[in-house]
């Protein structure tokens, strides 16, 4: 006999595992015990089981909880003006080397108070759970001091105890050079690795180290330097790479084993060929592709043929990527870069969760993950990427609790 404290029932299971398209199910059911799913299948095969509660889905479509494994979520103000900029001609890099981008909301990130920057976080954390996120990762990088990278990453922290969310935190401090540092890098670069990144570990506040690596932000040989004080410290890393141009980034991320490249619209075959060997995970940002016009393509035929596993996420930033829909993220992969609806999804759960180092946590609808899914009134899984801003989600469930 199962015992269980949920049973969800007549629904179509989307679990993204075993060998038929979305690892479909088509008449299934879930039976969740201390908020993991304990059974999953055909309705016909249901165990002999006992439960507290049953929740008949009316043949509505269930996934995993959605993933969103590339976000800077937490930021003081916003940067509608630079896009009205950027509408009337300017490049992107052009304002950031005039002083503006990346170092525009550190000013305003410094400014805000903890509070206030869980609130405005929070509405953006609405965008993404109404579009079933359960996991998101939100990255620190508009301080650029010590106090702000710590105010912020307790920010994400607080965001995952009250929000309804898991969070995962990565520690950005290589996102550009704050301005008092603008006459000597290195010592910013020393700052950020020597300094900031150990007392925000010692305060348990990170869970994976990013850097951004980019000419108009830090170079191969300053992020090396980074991601071996991350190794040293036992903290797993990924990498902005290859955003704007070719700087070698997907390989370098290969080298020091990343959890996931990201961005990677100019990476070359060998910086593919490199990710594959090494389990690397791209993460395909097409939110911030759009945001800025973008017309490289990432390699997506690379990335399949050397079989390196695609993930999707939103990038919610207030410069690039103002995007606060996941579903949204879905739908430009696909019709920018081409994924099929399948592997969107796939990108937005079991990839994603390898991506983040999860795979054994959550991403797929099977026994021992945590029961994080979403009920969309839906009839197809194809829909989550058909519609564009329509409301398609009808439940989330974290942990086996209504979230
Ligand atoms: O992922 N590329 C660096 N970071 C962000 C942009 C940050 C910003 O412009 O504020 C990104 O696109
Ligand atoms: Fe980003």
């Amino acid at each position: 006999m199962t015992r269980a404290d949920l049973l969800l029932t007549d629904c179509r299971l989307a679990t993204m595992a075993g060998p038929e398209p979305y690892g479909a199910i088509h008449d299934g059911a879930i039976l969740i015990a201390d908020g993991r799913i304990a059974w999953v299948g055909p309705r016909a095969d249901l165990p002999e089981h006992r439960t507290a509660e049953t929740h008949r889905l009316d043949g509505r479509w269930v996934t995993p909880g959605l993933i969103d494994c590339h976000t800077h979520l937490v930021f003081g103000g916003d940067r509608s003006g630079e896009f009205e900029q950027r509408l009337e001609g300017a490049t992107y890099e052009e304002i950031a080397r005039a002083g503006g981008g990346i170092v525009s909301s550190v000013r305003a990130t410094r400014e805000a108070s903890e509070d206030r920057l869980f609130a405005s976080a929070m509405r953006r954390l609405e965008g993404l759970k109404a579009t079933g996120v359960t996991t998101v990762e939100i990255k620190s990088g508009y301080g650029l001091d010590r106090d702000t990278e710590l105010k912020m990453l307790r920010v994400a922290r607080r965001i995952g105890r009250e929000g309804g969310v898991r969070v995962r935190t990565s520690y950005l401090g290589l996102h550009a050079v704050p301005p008092e540092h603008r006459q000597d890098r290195a010592a910013y670069v020393d700052l950020a690795i020597d300094d900031i990144l150990p007392a925000a570990h010692a305060e348990g506040l990170v869970d994976a180290v990013d850097a951004y690596c980019e000419p108009i932000a830090f170079s191969e040989a300053e992020v090396a330097r980074l991601f071996d004080k991350a190794r040293a410290l036992g903290l797993p890393v990924k990498l902005h790479a290859d955003q704007l141009s070719d700087g070698g980034g997907a390989a370098l991320a290969a080298r020091y084993g990343a959890l996931s490249a990201d961005h990677i619209e100019h990476s070359t075959e060998a910086g593919i060929r490199a990710m594959a060997e090494a389990g690397v995970v791209a993460v395909l940002l097409p939110g911030a592709f759009l945001m800025l016009r973008e017309t490289k393509l990432p390699p997506i035929d690379l990335l399949r043929s050397h079989r390196v596993a695609m993930a999707v996420a939103t990038d919610c930033n207030p410069g690039t990527s103002p995007v606060a829909s996941m579903t949204a993220a879905i739908t430009l992969a696909c019709v920018q870069f081409r994924l099929t609806p399948e592997e969107a999804l796939r990108g937005a759960t079991v990839n994603a969760a390898k991506g983040l180092g999860l795979s054994d946590r959550i991403g797929t609808l099977e026994p021992g993950k945590a029961a994080d899914l979403v009920v969309w009134d839906i009839e197809r899984p194809a829909e989550l990427a058909y519609w564009l801003g329509a409301p398609l989600l009808w439940r989330r469930y974290v942990g086996g609790l209504e979230a």
